[in-house]
């Protein structure tokens, strides 16, 4: 069967489950991890409610609670296994059927412990076995047993699944799925399988579909996403050329003229793979923001090399120098992973001084989290707990102070946001983002709403900025 087949087969089984669930049956949604994930769960989504499930923040009121797992780091694990307890009790009252997916299910260790520890769960699926989620549902309501559906391979694109989007306004597409590059430190190569990119085609269909329903902001999401159709064209893997894109920056350039999008966003790019070609799309598509997202993950060239990075801390430097000069207001963030095995007080304050000199707009903090499988959990000299959270500390606090510091830059400027809607904390405010991605609070009517607006900053507070509506 091809991919087509298969979801064609998968429509047939939505139709069999919809034809059982004539009354209301309900379902809860818990989401961990990366955009990946969400983006994936907006899919497990719509596949549910096209079987005739609605959504229900209630666990305790579902007939079906599904999980999609993330296992890049230990307290996504507790999360789960903490969550299973509570609801343990809800299904011996409520018969409720408990379904795990995603990349945790991909470790043997944990869908084993689940086996043992929680035998109550009734589906187990995987990465790469999301779209069958219609007929893996089907055998566990049907035939009352339990289901385990979990391969591993290199991966394949499903395209045509059904989603239900969070946002009527952004919207996420994932263009590749996938990891090559084996930092020493990461689940997600063994978890996700190999790279692999969508046809252009697709991917500009879906594009052109969301701008026709009103979305104005596109996010494309990609493990690597600066190495789009970079595997296809090294191993000579067939893709069709549309509309000239043969390149990440071919597609940035191509998404660029969709009429309706009117801000592109993506994550997360690798350093190694920035060329200069993408820097000009940036630079000449003038819907791109022009923040980018650039992990530096250590500061130290040592500690880089035993991650695997592939770039020492110069050429990181270089490389925002570079960005820089050609890219007029370009604003950057960063992810960062502090007592990665060997690093010492040395290599931790490089990683403080790139922060110092870089200037991040947000920087995304993580204590390095030994995961089975990987070469960094097997490295002999690893951190002590106290070490790692020391230097956590000390880094937000030089992450904070940079960050107050570079929000005074914004008092007095006119900022283009894209009004989100009404402010979480205030009915009578609206909320917005600014192009580097910083929320922005101030006084205006709903029918402001999905607007791109100008706003004068008047006020900046660590997480927010305050502004007016420029007349
Ligand atoms: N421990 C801590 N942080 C990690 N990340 C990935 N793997 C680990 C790990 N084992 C972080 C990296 C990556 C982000 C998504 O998660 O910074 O960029
Ligand atoms: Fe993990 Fe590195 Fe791949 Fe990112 S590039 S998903 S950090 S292995």
């Amino acid at each position: 069967m091809d991919t087509k087949q298969e979801i064609e087969l998968q429509k047939e089984y939505i139709e069999k489950i919809k034809k059982i669930n004539l009354d209301n049956q309900k379902y809860a949604i818990f989401t961990m991890g990366c955009q990946l994930n969400e983006n994936d769960s907006e899919k497990i989504c719509g596949m549910l409610e096209e079987m005739g499930y609605t959504l229900t923040e209630n666990f305790k009121e579902a007939n079906l609670v599904i999980f999609n797992t993330c296992c890049v780091r230990e307290n996504a694990e507790d999360k789960l296994f903490g969550k299973l307890g509570e609801l343990k009790k809800i299904k011996e009252e409520n018969g409720t059927i408990i379904a795990i997916g995603g990349c945790m299910m991909q470790e043997k260790h944990i869908t084993e412990k689940i086996k043992e520890s929680y035998p109550f769960v009734d589906l187990l699926f995987g990465t790469h076995t999301l779209h069958k989620l219609p007929q893996d549902l089907y055998l566990v309501i049907n035939r009352k047993q339990k289901e385990e559906d979990i391969i591993n391979i290199e991966g394949k694109i499903y395209e045509g699944l059904p989603i239900k989007r969070t946002s009527n306004l952004q919207a996420s597409v994932t263009i590749m799925n996938g990891c090559n590059n084996f930092c020493s430190y990461c689940i997600v190569p063994y978890v996700r399988g190999r790279e692999r990119s969508r046809q252009p085609k697709e991917i500009i269909k879906e594009v052109q579909e969301l701008a026709k329903a009103g979305y104005k902001e596109i996010t494309l999401l990609g493990q690597n996403v600066n190495s789009y159709l970079r595997v296809e064209k090294e191993k000579k893997i067939p893709f069709e050329e549309y509309q000239g894109i043969n390149s990440f920056a071919t597609l940035l350039k191509a998404i660029n003229e969709i009429e309706g999008i009117e801000r592109i966003r993506f994550i997360s790019p690798h350093p190694k793979d920035f060329t200069d070609d993408v820097i000009e799309a940036i630079t000449k598509c003038d819907k791109v923001c022009k923040l980018v997202h650039l992990p530096l993950q250590a500061g130290s060239t040592k500690v880089l090399k035993d991650m695997n990075r592939k770039y020492t801390k110069e050429q990181y430097l270089e490389l925002v120098e570079k960005m820089r000069k050609n890219i007029p207001n370009l604003t950057l963030s960063t992810d960062i992973i502090v007592g990665f095995p060997g690093e010492t007080e040395e290599d931790f304050e490089d990683t403080l001084d790139v922060v110092q000199k870089v200037g991040y707009e947000q920087v995304y903090m993580f204590i390095y989290s030994r995961r089975i499988g990987t070469p960094g959990d097997k490295m002999q000299n690893q951190i002590p707990e106290e070490i790692k959270h020391t230097r956590f500390d000390r880094l937000k606090e030089i992450v904070e102070s940079k960050i107050a510091e570079n929000n005074e830059k914004y008092i007095g400027t006119t900022q283009k946001i894209l009004v989100e809607g009404k402010s979480k904390n205030n009915e009578n405010t609206l909320t917005g983002r600014t192009d580097s991605n910083k929320v922005v609070i101030f006084e205006g009517e709903n029918d402001l709403i999905g607007k791109m607006l100008n706003i004068k900053i008047v006020e900046e507070h660590m997480w927010y900025l305050k502004g007016e509506v420029v007349k």
